[in-house]
């Protein structure tokens, strides 16, 4: 089991620009929790940078999440589309699916993991 401990830091707030996802990784090895961390509106998300329809990593080239809009998350791979408050998937080949979501909090400027994360029941593996 590879765990990743509450209050792990994912960023400082203040990397964070309203509506513009930043990616992230925690942990070591061939399977480390890649995400993205998202503000809007006044609060703080964060999903599995991993796709639902084939597992791929939503960004390619890495730090490009956005539809050209800039409205809704998009990967890369295949066209899904996804909603930022909520991750579904409102478009593409995995429509009504959803990105994982990795529950985070804000503290002492710091975006943090809210509560210990178990990377093994997160991440799938493909492979
Ligand atoms: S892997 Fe994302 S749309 Fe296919």
């Amino acid at each position: 089991m590879t765990m990743l401990a509450a209050g792990t830091v994912v960023c400082r707030s203040d990397e964070l620009q309203d509506g513009i996802p930043l990616g992230f990784t925690l942990g070591e090895g061939d399977w480390p929790l890649r995400g993205l961390v998202l503000q809007q509106g006044g609060e703080v998300r964060a999903f599995v940078n991993q796709c639902p329809h084939a597992g791929h990593r939503l960004d390619f080239p890495p730090g490009r999440f956005l539809t050209p809009d800039g409205s809704l998350l998009l990967c890369r791979s295949h066209g899904a589309i996804f909603d930022k408050a909520n991750g579904e998937c409102v478009a593409g080949p995995c429509m009504g699916e959803r990105l994982r979501s990795i529950a985070v909090q804000v503290s002492q400027g710091s975006v943090c993991l809210a509560g210990d994360v178990d990377l093994d029941a997160l991440v799938t593996r493909y492979w």
